[in-house]
Parts: structure tokens; C-alpha cells; sequence
């Protein structure tokens, strides 16, 4: 399935642990991961953000690839990694704004949609007109690029609709030996994936999915009001906009939500996940995002939590959602946590 991947694993680093798929990013590693990627194979990678299932963008067998391995329906596009703001020309048509976002936020979490190049397969794009493009910060995704030179198409490397990996221990949790290359860039420094501002109509910019980027700081650096969208998406709404299927991001284990100044109603096997700890902690069934409620903390720390209880078998999860007008940060929690408990 994964074009040349047996090869290039025969030819693998020597690992100490002879069942591990996750390898530290040595130079030589680098090296090796580059010429795999370069060849077809999929890799998974760390970013600031979460970890992504890299390949080839521009290669449709590599881009299938990631759809077949992430049991991704083809009807919801990838996003395009690039090393630098120029690898973007000959993706997509730059629109006015695009280069005060990219001096402002990149390289970092903000994921740019913009009218698409025909270079870039209809695959790609899930036959939109549009291309996601993002330079990510992380220095090991950045010297992977710059060693490839290409565009590598990266969705979070999770399973569909399961929530985002920000450990590459989570990859290989989840997908074992089918993704037998994951690079190891240590815990993800952001946690929660990237804000994706819609600006293939500079005329009405939009925010499709928040993240560590506010809607309030892209409208400052444009000039202009941003409008984010609705989440009160669901799956017959998804073919209009893909990337927010209302459920997303879900432990199997039932998820609800209580709020900041609620307390949980306790029922049966329950796990309780508050923002912050506790003062008095009455039940050992209780876990926190953060020691003081710091938002950086529980974002870093949310998807974590959430696949370390999911193997635990708790009948059911109760967690405390932040008020999202608190800020931008506070609002991509408070969503995240929304699509997670989401039925
Ligand atoms: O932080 C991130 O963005 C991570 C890291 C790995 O870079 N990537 C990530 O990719 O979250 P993914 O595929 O899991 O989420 C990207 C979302 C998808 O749900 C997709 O539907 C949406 O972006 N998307 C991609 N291209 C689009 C387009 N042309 N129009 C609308 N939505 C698009
Ligand atoms: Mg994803």
C-alpha cells in the first residue's frame, strides 16, 4: 500500500527497541527520512502543532496513501506543508494579505486556504478549487522540508475522526506498524492543531477552525474583520466544509461537559478532568489539565489526557470546558472539547 516503504524499511536505522517505529531525530535519521519521503513513503512527523502523516503533496500515489492509512474519506483535503513562504507561488495564487500572514505567523500555526495551482492534484484538494497551505516551526519539520524540497502533504496522524496525536508514542498507539517511520520531536509544544483561515476570497477572510492563532490577531495584521465560522456543523454539511465535521477529535470513551463554574454531576465509573487542580481533591478518579488553569498548559496537555483516559475503561468522561470568550486559546480548547463530545 505504502509505495516503497518495504524497502526503505529493510534499510531502516537500527533501533534499540526492535519493536519501536519511532526514531530521535539524529542528523543521519533526518537524512534517511528525507530520501524515504523523497521516494514515496509516508513518515510521520512532529510540528508545533500536533504530529502529521507526511508524504509527497504532489505525488497522488503518496497522497492516497494517507488517505488509506488514516481511513480518511476522500472527500476532505490535506493540507500542504511548505519550507518557506516562496514554495507557496507555485501552489497557489497569492492573494493581497498573504504575505503580511506570513510575515507575522510564519513559520507557526496558521494554515492559509488560497485558489489552488493545477499542479496540485484534484486528490489533494478533494476536488476543491482551494489548497490549504502551512509552514510549520517545528525544526524538525522544517529541515525535513528543506532536505525534500517539496511540499509534503501532512493531516494530523491519528486515525479518523480520533483524537490528534502530540506524542509520536501516540502515532504509534494508534497505527503500530502500519506507519513503521514516525520521527521523534519530543512532546508537541502547542497541542491542538492549527487555526485555518480561509482567504481564497481576500474580500471575506474566514476562520474555518481556531487555534493558537486568534481570529482577533489575523484581523489586525489584515486590516480588516475576520469572520470565524460557525461550528454547528454536521456530516451532510461537511461536503461544503470539510475539516468541520462537527464530531472529530472523539476518545471512545463517552464524553460530556461541564462548565467552568459548574460542578460535575458524578455518576458510576467516571473519570472528572478539571482546567486546573483542585483545592480539595475528594475522589481519585479526578485528573487535571494544568496545576493553575495557565490556557498554554491545557491545550499542550488536552489530547493527552483524553487518550491516556480512553485506555483506562471508564464508562464516561466528564470535562470542564473553558468559557471561550476568554481568549482566542480558550476558544480552541472550548472547540476541540465541543467536536470531542459531540454524539
Ligand atoms: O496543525 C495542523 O494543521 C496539523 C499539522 C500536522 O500541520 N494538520 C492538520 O491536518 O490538522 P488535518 O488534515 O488533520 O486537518 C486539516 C483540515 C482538514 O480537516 C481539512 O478538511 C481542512 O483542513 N482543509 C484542508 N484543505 C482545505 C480546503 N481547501 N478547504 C477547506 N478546508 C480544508
Ligand atoms: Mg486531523
Amino acid at each position: 500500500m505504502v509505495t516503497h516503504s518495504a524497502e526503505f524499511y529493510k534499510k531502516a536505522p537500527p533501533q534499540k527497541g526492535a519493536s519501536s517505529f519511532v526514531y530521535p531525530p539524529t542528523g543521519d535519521n533526518l537524512a534517511f527520512f528525507a530520501e524515504a519521503l523523497k521516494a514515496g513513503c509516508l513518515v510521520a512527523i512532529p510540528t508545533e502543532t500536533v504530529y502529521g502523516l507526511a508524504g509527497l503533496a504532489l505525488d497522488e500515489a503518496a497522497s492516497r496513501s494517507i488517505f488509506q492509512v488514516k481511513g480518511r474519506p476522500l472527500m476532505d483535503p490535506l493540507i500542504l506543508h511548505v519550507a518557506n513562504p516562496g514554495m507557496v507561488e507555485q501552489l497557489a495564487d497569492i492573494p493581497p494579505g498573504f504575505s503580511r500572514l506570513t510575515e507575522a505567523f510564519w513559520p507557526g500555526p496558521l494554515t492559509i486556504i488560497l485558489p489552488k495551482k493545477p499542479v496540485v492534484p484534484n486528490l489533494v484538494t478533494a476536488g476543491k478549487p482551494t489548497v490549504a497551505v502551512r509552514m510549520p516551526r517545528h525544526p524538525v519539520a522544517h529541515a525535513l522540508l528543506e532536505r525534500v524540497g517539496q511540499p509534503l502533504a501532512a493531516p494530523s496522524a491519528n486515525p479518523f475522526g480520533y483524537v490528534s496525536p502530540s506524542t509520536a508514542q501516540h502515532v504509534t498507539d494508534s497505527f503500530g506498524d502500519l506507519v513503521p517511520f514516525v520521527i521523534d520531536g519530543g512532546a508537541c509544544e502547542i497541542g491542538l492543531e492549527s487555526t485555518i483561515l480561509d482567504l481564497s476570497n481576500a474580500d471575506s477572510p474566514q476562520i474555518l477552525r481556531p487555534g493558537a492563532i486568534s481570529a482577533e490577531q489575523v484581523s489586525e495584521v489584515l486590516g480588516r474583520p475576520v469572520q470565524v465560522r460557525n461550528q454547528q456543523l454536521n456530516l451532510n454539511q461537511a461536503a461544503t466544509a470539510p475539516g468541520t465535521f462537527n464530531k472529530h477529535y472523539s476518545p471512545k470513551t463517552k464524553l460530556s461537559l461541564f462548565d467552568e463554574d459548574e460542578n460535575p454531576s458524578l455518576s458510576g465509573n467516571q473519570a472528572v478532568v478539571y482546567l486546573q487542580r483542585p483545592s480539595s481533591i475528594d475522589d481519585k478518579h479526578s485528573y487535571w489539565l494544568s496545576e493553575d488553569g495557565d490556557m498554554e498548559t491545557i491545550a499542550k496537555s488536552l489530547f493527552a489526557l483524553l487518550r491516556q483516559l480512553d485506555a483506562m475503561g471508564y464508562e464516561s468522561i466528564a470535562c470542564q470546558k473553558p468559557n471561550p470568550a476568554a481568549s482566542g486559546l480558550a476558544h480552541a480548547v472550548a472547540d476541540r472539547m465541543q467536536r470531542a463530545a459531540a454524539k
